[in-house]
């Protein structure tokens, strides 16, 4: 069976597993990246779609940040939307002038790969991650299916970036891990269509029906969302019914009209928080959606995996130049520290903006009260701008 060498083997080429190997090798630490799926596959999967300002730092600072420059749509507000009238949260002037951009995750996933590919460090395909061992031991090794062979990738650390459904999770000895989670009993349905956005901040709008929330890839490229069942049947979504019904959850009382156009992509997202602890056992590290998972409102599930990987980059980087491992050691504590405020906002903010369905008329003017408290209040706006822009990612 084939078998080879490197310092960090990496489990994922999705936005963890890419920054990742983007920061060693620019600091001239070697790594694999092992994907199961193909390069057309993670490129054109449509997924986030909000960078926080510190990930677009991020960007820049491993040298792949001029697209997203380019083409990403700088954002300094949010619309809140309930009762039919509209509250803009400034998010810039909350923030001591930080920013967000709009730019999809899979241009993010492109960027990296190409930077990669172009200098001719190893990122291979459709190859399959079967098993992680070794995790107790200063050699892990990853075994992985590659056009038909076998292969093992024998490494100093392994990093698992194989989001939720990977194989590093469950890698970890199950009594050493903890698990917290909760399932939401709503989806979320998400449509993509070439319709120039209706408005030019995003809107995350709570109305009796269900959250919905409007947001744009380009200036000719919408992406909406609307609050559905878990388990909702797409076919029972023909495209009429989907913007009538984003259009009564999005009405306000200024006469605001969608612009409609062609729906290029559906799709149907279940909504869950989940935490996994501790982050790294032995020579075994967690990142991104392999360790934590978030409900979509807010956007935090792309900009928590690039945090975890500014932790964790640091930590390599110190061990391989100075031998140190302190980073190492406290990379599951620090990381989890940032995880479980991004968690607790993710949360706050998807029970604050949605219809439950087990909620009593009460409870629905609790939700009210709260958003038309955090409307007019200087304290409360700036709680909801300095979470949505990024906490520190330290
Ligand atoms: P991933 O992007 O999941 O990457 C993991 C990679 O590992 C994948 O490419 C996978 O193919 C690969 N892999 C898995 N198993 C193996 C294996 N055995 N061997 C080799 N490779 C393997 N977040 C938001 O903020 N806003 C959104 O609107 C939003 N929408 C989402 C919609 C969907 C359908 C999903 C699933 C997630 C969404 N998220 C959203 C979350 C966000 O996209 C994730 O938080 C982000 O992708 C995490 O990056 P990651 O690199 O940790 O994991
Ligand atoms: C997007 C997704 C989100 O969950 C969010 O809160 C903001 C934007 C998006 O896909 O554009």
């Amino acid at each position: 069976m084939p078998a080879t060498r490197t310092q960090v083997g990496i489990v994922g080429a999705g936005p963890a597993g890419l920054l990742l190997g983007q920061v060693l090798a620019n600091a001239g630490i070697d790594s694999v990246v092992i994907e199961a799926q193909s390069r057309a596959y993670v490129e054109s999967r449509v997924r986030a779609g909000l960078m926080e300002h510190d990930a677009c730092q991020q960007m820049r600072d491993a040298g792949v940040g001029a697209r997203m420059d380019r083409e990403g749509l700088v954002h300094e507000g949010i619309i809140l939307r309930f009762g039919g009238t509209s509250h803009r949260i400034p998010l810039t002037e909350l923030s001591g002038g930080r920013q967000v951009r709009v730019y999809g995750q899979q241009e993010v996933v492109k960027d990296l790969i190409a930077a990669r590919l172009a200098a001719g460090l190893p990122l291979h395909f459709e190859a399959h991650g079967t098993s992680i061992t070794g995790i107790d031991t200063p050699r892990p090794v990853i075994a992985y299916r590659h056009q038909g062979q076998d292969h093992q990738l024998e490494c100093d650390i392994v990093a698992g970036c194989d989001g939720f459904h990977g194989i590093s999770r469950a890698a970890m000895p199950a009594d050493v891990l903890k698990v917290f989670e909760r399932v939401y009993p709503f989806g979320w349905l998400g449509i993509l269509a070439d319709a120039a956005p209706a408005s030019h901040e995003l809107i995350y709008a709570s109305h009796d029906h269900g959250f919905s929330l409007l947001s744009m890839r380009s200036p000719t490229v919408s992406r909406l969302y609307l609050q559905c069942a878990p388990d909702e049947d797409l076919s029972e979504w023909p495209d009429s019914r989907i913007w009538d019904e984003l259009e009564t959850r999005l009405a306000d009382d200024q006469g605001f009209r969608l612009t409609r156009g062609p729906i290029t992509q559906k799709g149907i997202t279940p909504l869950r928080s989940f935490v996994a602890e501790p982050l790294r056992h032995g020579t075994l590290f967690l990142l991104g959606d392999a360790a934590h998972i978030v409900p979509p409102t807010g956007a935090k599930g792309l900009n928590l995996a690039f945090a975890d990987v500014h932790v964790l980059g640091h930590a390599l980087i110190d061990r391989y130049r100075t031998g140190s491992n302190a980073g190492l050691d406290t990379y599951s504590a620090t990381a989890l520290r940032r995880v479980w405020k991004a968690e607790r906002f993710s949360w706050w903010l998807t029970t604050l903006m949605h219809r439950f369905d087990s909620h009593s008329p009460f409870e629905r003017r609790m939700q009210l009260a709260e958003l038309d408290y955090l409307t007019t209040s200087r304290a409360g706006m700036t709680t909801i701008a300095e979470n949505y822009v990024g906490l520190p990612l330290l």
